[in-house]
């Protein structure tokens, strides 16, 4: 071809020499040209379409942002989706996580009713008293990610106008066992810990010897009962006196005070309130000092529950002059005057 050219006309070979040769040059740069057009337009597009689908996950994400907020709130503020409903009015409130972490008879029932009383907390029970929940640290971080999201249903859930989501959670459920990586999780999803301890260890012993009595004899007309809303319930599981092994006392109150401070120290990265039982039934004030702590309006709380052990120690126990002979001069002896 490019033979033909030359021998056809000279000047057209210097001026105008692509005329007919590159005709399938030319149709195959104007095809690697269309190949590569329709290839950059389709990248084009695929990146238009990521950057539109980006803008608009944060337009779904970005309209809530609450006022008020101080700067070091910012990552205890959440706006869970649950995925089982709509929060609808209040997918804008901001919702706090929180934790209760005590033990068992330190008045933590009764430290939730009066938090459930509150129209814009839910606190979901017991919810680490199943085994299979707390078996591994996958499980904990499960059942944790579904009461934090919403999705934990429990007669507390006030669902979608809920300000502070959490549940109550025994050291003795995993909390000790597994605290490196709940600790993480707390730090990582902004969970705040409430302590709630009982400062009369032995008062807490009679509750437990008698509760775990109870849940054997089950005094109250065949049904065991941890905690009671009527003086007649009180009064006949408070006939149950224990007989408390004095040779064991000082030991076992060592263990529980031991497991508490233990407890503090492993938790101390997280932000955290300590609380006791003992100062809440007496000093009102340490309720709204929770509502503070938790960020929710100021409300006042109330629970129907009814204290089952009242009055003083002495007739409490049977064996008393063996406890009082054994506390006597410790540390520890000012548990067998204080009341509650
Ligand atoms: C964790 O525990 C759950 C529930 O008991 C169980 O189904 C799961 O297989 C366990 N996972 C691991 C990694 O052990
Ligand atoms: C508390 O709950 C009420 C009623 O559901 C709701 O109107 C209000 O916005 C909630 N307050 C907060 C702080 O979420
Ligand atoms: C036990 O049952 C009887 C009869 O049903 C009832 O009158 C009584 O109040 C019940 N007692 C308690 C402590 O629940
Ligand atoms: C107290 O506990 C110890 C150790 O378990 C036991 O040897 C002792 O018999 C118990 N004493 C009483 C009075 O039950
Ligand atoms: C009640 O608690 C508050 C703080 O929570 C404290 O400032 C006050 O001194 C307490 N009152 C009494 C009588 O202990």
């Amino acid at each position: 071809m490019a033979e033909d050219v030359c021998f056809f006309s000279k000047d057209a070979l210097i001026i105008k020499p692509p005329k007919k040769s590159p005709l399938v040059l030319r149709m195959v740069v104007l095809m690697f040209a269309m190949v590569c057009g329709v290839y950059i337009c389709s990248i084009c597009l695929k990146q238009i379409n990521t950057h539109t689908k980006m803008v608009s996950v944060q337009v779904i994400d970005r309209p809530c942002h609450a006022s008020r907020i101080e700067e070091w709130e910012i990552p205890y503020v959440h706006y869970p989706k649950p995925n089982t409903y709509s929060r609808d009015e209040c997918k804008c409130n901001p919702v706090r996580f929180f934790a209760i972490l005590s033990m068992q008879r330190s008045g933590s029932g009764w430290f939730e009713t009066l938090l459930n009383s509150h129209i814009n907390v839910s606190s979901n029970g017991e919810i680490f008293s199943a085994k299979d929940r707390r078996s591994n640290v996958s499980a904990i971080v499960k059942t944790l990610d579904k009461v934090y999201n919403l999705d934990w249903f429990s007669s507390a859930s006030k669902n979608e106008c809920s300000a502070a989501v959490g549940f109550k959670w025994m050291l003795n459920q995993g909390v000790m066992e597994h605290h490196q990586a709940i600790v993480e999780y707390f730090n990582r999803r902004g969970v705040s810990a409430i302590f709630l301890f009982r400062r009369n260890l032995l008062r807490r012993m009679i509750s437990v010897l008698a509760n775990s009595y109870d849940r054997d004899a089950k005094l109250l007309n065949g049904t065991h009962k941890s905690h009671v809303h009527s003086l007649d319930e009180a009064k006949i599981l408070a006939n149950y006196k224990p007989i408390i092994n004095a040779t064991l006392l000082i030991s076992d109150l060592k263990q529980v005070e031991d497991t508490a401070a233990k407890a503090l120290e492993y938790f101390s990265s997280t932000r955290h309130t300590i609380l006791y039982y003992e100062d809440l039934v007496t000093n009102h004030t340490k309720l709204i000092d929770v509502q503070e702590f938790l960020r929710v309006p100021e409300m006042d709380l109330k629970s129907r529950q009814v204290k089952i052990h009242k009055g003083t120690l002495s007739n409490q126990v049977v064996n008393w002059d063996d406890v009082h002979k054994t506390l006597k001069g410790t540390q520890y002896e000012s548990f067998l005057h204080a009341d509650y």
